[in-house]
């Protein structure tokens, strides 16, 4: 059985991301299911240095590290990543063993505006080259007018976005695989 994590990029309970998220796990199919919590405390070095670190980012780390394959679901803020996200990448490429290294990623992303998240998923992807995973080119999955765009069941609605997302997740099974 693969062991897919799921990245929320956003923290909040009604994240249309989070809906995302699981569209994404079920496109991929049959897998176990983990996910980060990317509420950690803000990278700081002095925290480092007295504390080495944290466990939160220490179990995130691991999760990845364990991970066949990895799926980020990235909002946009200001035409880039939230911060939260950022934050985490900053403190994972603190720990050892470079989890990210040659690890299938896919990013998806939904936002309120026209393009989806197209600027955010693109700073991600410049984010993440210096770790090296094996990054999926696409299909883009941009989900834009996010709070219109996933029905009362949380389920997408537009089959466009339900074809590009199965098709993005079928690749990263095949990666992984
Ligand atoms: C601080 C902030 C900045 C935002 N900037 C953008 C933006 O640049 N582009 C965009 O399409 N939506 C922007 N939005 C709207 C988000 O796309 C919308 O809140 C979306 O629902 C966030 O994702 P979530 O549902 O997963 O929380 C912004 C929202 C916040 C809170």
């Amino acid at each position: 059985m693969l062991t897919l994590l799921g990245i929320p990029g956003a923290l909040r309970a009604g994240s249309t991301n989070r809906l995302l998220l699981a569209e994404a796990r079920q496109a991929f199919g049959p897998a176990t299911q983990t996910e980060a919590n990317l509420r950690l405390p803000l990278y700081d070095g002095d925290l480092e240095a007295a504390d080495g670190i944290p466990k939160a980012v220490q179990t995130l780390a691991d999760q990845i590290a364990a991970a066949d394959a990895v799926v980020i679901a990235c909002p946009e803020y200001n035409k880039a990543p939230p911060g939260v996200v950022k934050n985490a990448l900053d403190w994972v490429s603190r720990t050892k063993g470079a989890p990210w290294k040659d690890k299938p990623v896919a990013l998806v992303s939904a936002a309120d505006g026209r393009g989806g998240g197209d600027r955010s998923q693109f700073a991600l992807r410049l984010m993440l080259t210096p770790f090296h995973p094996h990054l999926l080119t696409g299909p883009e999955v941009l989900v834009a007018d996010s709070s219109n765009a996933f029905d009362a069941d949380g389920r997408l609605k537009d089959d466009r976005y339900r074809k590009a997302l199965a098709e993005l997740m079928q690749a990263l099974r095949a990666a992984a695989g």
